[in-house]
């Protein structure tokens, strides 16, 4: 799923997030089981061991069973360096 970093940052609001930070659900498209980050792995980003779905950094689904995309959360940066999440 080709979707751009751009339209995976935006907060609540409709706000454009910040680039540094990337808030998802760390619930795998495919059954719903957690993914973890992977240092070394093909795309660089999260893997799920249950079925094998390979996601990137931006938790973009790159091989693997998994359907769609990591979801972001929903999130608000309320100050600078605060952030709501849920
Ligand atoms: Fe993640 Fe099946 S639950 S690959």
């Amino acid at each position: 799923d080709p979707q751009k970093d751009a339209d995976r940052l935006v907060q609540e609001n409709g706000e454009a997030g910040q680039p540094a930070w990337l808030i998802l659900q760390a619930s795998c498209t495919h059954l719903g089981c957690v993914p973890t980050f992977v240092e070394g792995s093909q795309f660089g980003g999260w893997f799920c061991p249950c079925h094998g779905s390979d996601y990137d950094t931006s938790g973009r689904i790159r091989r693997g069973p998994a359907p769609k995309n990591l979801a972001p959360a929903p999130y608000l940066f309320t100050g600078p360096t605060a952030i709501r999440i849920g």
